[in-house]
């Protein structure tokens, strides 16, 4: 653990950053713990003693192999938005467990500068069938202690596949800029089979999801288009 980041619940919030783990660990120290929660009493010119809740994130708690022995298929892996930010990576993959079965690991999206959570996760499956019982819900109740949240779910989207229609032979051999969530479809396309594919009966309504940029900071992984 190289730089570990906590979160103080005044009237908001501020993240503090520290050079060195011990002093984390020395704040920790100092903190009353009360039901699993760490508060620390502070002051300021017009309140004294104000209890703040402190919340460190262990690195450790990123992620979690819950089925070693599966490989982590990226065409069975979910993305969870609006992850409530104390919740850990075995938490999210024994809730994904029990609603759908199958799961092989969980990850908690971090800053990669800070290290700390960024609020969404990567939930891997190890067969298709939890995948897509999961991909289909849409909405998933995250509810673990006194969290109980409301998150969106999506296919987990790269931007390094090649069309599955084409195999590049029609795109120039470009990387596929549309996926479609539609499980009768759940494929990359170029430009020209997604125009070619979605022009048949039934199939004019689906929508492409495209991947934004991921692994820059602070930017929105994924948009509906
Ligand atoms: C962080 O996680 C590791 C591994 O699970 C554990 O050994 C350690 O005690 C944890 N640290 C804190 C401060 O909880
Ligand atoms: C998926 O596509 C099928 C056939 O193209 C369509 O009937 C169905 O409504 C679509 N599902 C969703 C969730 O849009």
């Amino acid at each position: 653990m190289a730089v570990q980041l906590l979160r103080c619940v005044l009237a908001g919030y501020a993240f503090l950053l520290f050079q060195d783990e011990s002093s984390v660990q020395a704040l920790i120290d100092a903190c009353i713990q009360e039901d699993d929660k760490l508060y620390l009493c502070v002051s300021s010119p017009t309140i004294k003693d104000k209890p703040v809740q402190i919340r460190p994130w262990n690195l450790s708690d990123s992620d979690f192999v819950m089925d070693g022995s599966s490989p982590l298929d990226p065409r069975k892996t979910i993305f969870v938005g609006g992850v409530p930010r104390p919740l850990r990576a075995v938490e999210l993959a024994m809730i994904m467990d029990r609603l759908y079965g199958g799961v092989c690991y969980a990850g908690i999206d971090t800053d990669p500068e800070l290290k700390y959570p960024k609020g969404a996760g990567r939930v891997a499956f190890s067969n298709q069938q939890s995948y897509i019982a999961a991909i289909s819900a849409r909405f998933v109740q995250l509810q673990h202690g006194d969290i109980d949240k409301r998150v969106e779910v999506k296919p987990y989207v790269l931007d390094d596949q090649m069309c599955d229609e084409c195999q590049g032979a029609r795109c120039g051999g470009k990387f596929a800029p549309f996926f479609c969530a539609n499980v009768t479809c759940l494929q990359y396309y170029c430009e020209h089979c997604w125009a070619t594919i979605h022009s048949r009966p039934g199939r004019e309504f689906h929508k492409p999801l495209v991947k934004e940029g991921a692994d820059r900071p602070r930017t929105v992984p994924f948009r509906w288009c």
